[in-house]
């Protein structure tokens, strides 16, 4: 009987970089409510939009992706020809054929990734990141690039108020390595696949959602998963520096950062606001806040980020990440 040899990684794995990309267009709700029947109040004070960015036509989510994952990679001080896999998590690529990974490595430079997309809707990047480091842990590769990104704006309706105000497009993205100490938590994910029509692809065109039921799922499901997360990292909400929810709704946002607080996260604990000036833009919208609360000194490197995505399937995860 022949044995076969297994590969053993190391122990720990990390954030190494972070970057994002954003179209330039910028939409405010001024904008929307010349096209709609909405306006700036009814969309600040529900879901806490200021505005968003929307790509051009000819702008593809791939564009995008390339643009974040090569910011990543020089925030890292990476070559290219250091990464041998490149992950999209996204749920917007024109076509399930062909997938997004393979374009995103060769135009950066990654030259023959391992390369796939991820479609766990809004959770996707959470589930790159887990993924990316229990790949590098098992000895399958050795950085990974992780890149969630959207063009939501292709899939859905301009007329439809209800969505038409809330999605964006954008990309956010990490890479990822090993580490001496640990620096990505276990990750906790789950899903409620009983609740799959609350959102989905109405005829194969148009993004639809129970709004109301997904929000009531978000504010009373989520915050124990987040809590889930800490301890898997052996941690408490009083460890927790920054909290970066999936920017859905800003008072989802604000339900999750209350139930955190009221199980011990501190008041200074920072929480991500990023949806004001992004809008909802799914799998990039974790790492397209973290990228943007960096730059912005509101988190610090060493500081103790709780990640938390959630969406369509529906599904969910979230893990612990010490900042670069
Ligand atoms: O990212 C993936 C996961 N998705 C989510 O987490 C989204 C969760 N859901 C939500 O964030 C919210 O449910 C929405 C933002 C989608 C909608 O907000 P809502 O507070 O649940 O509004 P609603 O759909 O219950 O509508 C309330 C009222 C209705 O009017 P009536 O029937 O009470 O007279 C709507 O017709 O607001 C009206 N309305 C609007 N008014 C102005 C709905 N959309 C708009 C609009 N502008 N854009």
């Amino acid at each position: 009987m022949s044995t076969l040899r297994v590969k053993q990684g190391p122990a720990a794995t990390r954030v190494l970089g972070v970057g994002s990309y954003q179209p330039e267009r910028v939409v405010t709700n001024d904008d929307l409510s010349e096209t709609m029947d909405t306006n700036d109040k009814w969309i600040r004070d529900r879901v806490g939009i200021i505005e968003r960015r929307f790509a051009e036509k000819d702008e593809l989510l791939v564009d995008m992706a390339v643009t974040a994952g090569a910011a990543a990679l020089a925030d890292a001080a990476l070559e290219p020809s250091e990464v041998d896999t490149v992950i999209v998590p996204n749920c917007t690529m024109p076509a399930p054929i062909p997938n997004a990974a393979a374009q995103v490595a060769d135009r950066i430079g990654v030259k023959a990734a391992g390369a796939f997309d991820l479609n766990a809707a809004c959770a996707g990047f959470c589930y790159g990141l887990g993924i990316a480091s229990d790949l590098i842990r098992a000895g399958s590769a050795r950085k990974v690039l992780v890149v969630g990104a959207e063009k939501l704006t292709d899939v859905v309706d301009p007329t439809d108020r209800s969505n038409a105000i809330i999605f964006a497009d954008g990309a956010g993205a990490a890479v990822v390595g090993p580490s001496d100490e640990p620096g990505i938590g276990p990750v906790a994910w789950g899903s409620a696949g009983d609740l799959v029509d609350t959102i989905y692809m109405r005829d194969h065109r148009y993004l639809y959602q129970e709004g109301q039921a997904v929000f009531r799922w978000a504010t009373t499901q989520i915050a124990p998963i987040a809590l889930k997360a800490l301890e898997l990292a052996g941690l408490t909400p009083s460890d927790v520096d920054a909290l970066i929810p999936h920017q859905a709704n800003l008072r989802i946002v604000e339900a999750i950062a209350k139930k955190l607080r009221a199980g011990g996260a501190r008041e200074d604990m920072a929480v991500a606001d990023d949806i004001k000036y992004s809008g909802n833009t799914s799998s990039a919208s974790i790492p397209i806040a973290l990228d943007h609360m960096r730059k912005a000194g509101t988190v610090k490197s060493g500081d103790v980020v709780l990640m938390v995505g959630f969406g369509a399937g529906l599904s969910y995860a979230g893990q612990v990440v010490i900042c670069p």
